[in-house]
């Protein structure tokens, strides 16, 4: 029976000292793209709050990012050249300072870089459409464009070695650039990155191929490498890709390449597809092959619903309540479970270093909505109304 509190030895020989993960999540705490204090200070807080930290969606190329961001001094983070080593470095070493491991969460935005736009810079996509929530130019790719995206994942993640991470995790979900190529809705090529399922494959192959190249040559042997994915994108009568489309991208991700873990993105954890009774952890744990373990993330807010996600997966991803209880993970493992915070309050934002920009952003957004967001609000300095969100709307 799994335990919150196991030992775990990844395939490649990393070790963890709890099942618990703390999921990527964007800080705002980025100054011209790089880490600043800020950054620092809230995964320093943050050493113990899970075996493992997937730190923010971290952009790969110079268009990668940013995303449209709060204020316009504070941003996504960057690693497309060496000026973003120190800062970084900076967050793996406060991160690990208790022996927790220190992951990147690597990215190209794609279509989401808005602030890009917003800089006067370019921003990219597989296909030329129009997408109603979009109202900046975008730059369909070629071929080659294509390619340097591909090499840009494996200098990205030469950096995060150089920085001290102990792993990279591709972040193929949540609608950005590796999504977007697989995605049968926003990919319309008929080159080699589109046209048939397995063309759409292409680019989260090529990108896995790179990056393990890139591991292989310059990594410690125990190096960690994830792969984050969501299971279903549908647009209405649209549909990007189903579960059973993922199946056979992760099929093939995990019998190609020897990923530590697979990360499978959702809103709850449980979530089911429209046609299966079985939820999605159950349906892709199906075709991740062994000894590659599976993580999920998804309105896991409690010890309980941690426990019962083991059910289910080889790891739990915490994100929001690990914003809440910054040492949630050790007072799990050292029996103060009871001691966890569960609300935002005026101790828990303190304790927690939480960046300005997250305040912002978390008071802001109702689809972030937990207990204590009141709180939070009344610290904000955004009035909701000024507030354009990811897709757009107000
Ligand atoms: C403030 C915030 C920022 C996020 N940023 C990222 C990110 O950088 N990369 C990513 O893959 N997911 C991101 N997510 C999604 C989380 O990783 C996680 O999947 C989601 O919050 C659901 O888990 P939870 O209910 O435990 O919070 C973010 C979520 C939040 C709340």
């Amino acid at each position: 029976m799994k335990k919150l509190t196991d030992n775990i030895t990844l395939r490649h020989g990393a070790q963890i000292k709890t099942r618990i993960v703390q999921s990527p999540m964007l800080t705002n705490s980025g100054l011209d793209e790089k880490a600043t204090q800020d950054t620092v200070d809230y995964y320093g807080a943050r050493s113990q709050s899970a075996g493992m930290v997937i730190v923010e969606y971290t952009s790969v190329s110079p268009n990668g990012g940013p995303s449209r961001s709060w204020a316009p001094d504070r941003e996504q983070l960057a690693i497309y050249n060496d000026d973003f080593k120190p800062g970084l470095t900076k967050v793996a070493t406060a991160l690990k300072k208790d022996g927790n491991k220190a992951i990147l969460q690597i990215v190209h935005s794609g279509r989401e870089a808005a602030y890009r736009d917003t800089l006067g810079g370019r921003v990219e996509v597989p296909s030329q459409m129009n997408f109603p929530w979009i109202d900046y130019p975008l730059h369909e790719l070629t071929e080659d464009e294509v390619w340097q995206i591909v090499k840009d994942f494996g200098t990205a993640t030469k950096r995060a070695i150089d920085c001290g991470f102990d792993g990279v995790e591709i972040h193929g979900a949540n609608h950005y650039l590796i999504q977007q190529f697989f995605s049968a809705f926003s990919n319309k090529r008929t080159d080699y990155w589109g046209g048939s399922l397995e063309k759409r494959m292409n680019f989260a192959l090529e990108i896995s191929k790179e990056v393990f190249k890139v591991v292989k040559e310059a990594a410690p042997k125990d190096f960690i490498i994830g792969y984050r994915i969501s299971p279903e994108e549908i647009h209405g009568d649209n549909i990007g890709y189903t579960w059973h489309e993922s199946q056979q991208l992760l099929k093939k991700l995990t019998e190609d390449f020897e990923f530590d873990y697979i990360n499978i993105s959702t809103n709850n954890y449980k979530a089911t597809p429209k046609d299966s009774n079985q939820n999605y952890a159950q349906l892709l744990s199906k075709v991740i092959q062994a000894p590659t373990l599976e993580l999920i993330s998804g309105d896991i807010h409690t010890v309980e619903k941690m426990n019962d996600a083991l059910n289910y997966v080889d790891l739990v991803g915490l994100g929001r309540a690990t914003l809440i209880d910054p040492r949630i993970a050790y007072k799990i493992l050292n029996n103060q479970a009871k001691d966890i915070h569960l609300k935002f309050d005026e101790e828990s934002v303190k304790e927690g270093h939480l960046t300005p920009g997250l305040v912002e952003l978390l008071a802001n957004t109702p689809y972030f909505d937990m207990p204590g967001i009141d709180y939070l609000k009344s610290l904000s300095n955004v009035k909701l109304d000024d507030v354009v969100t990811h897709d757009g709307t107000k």
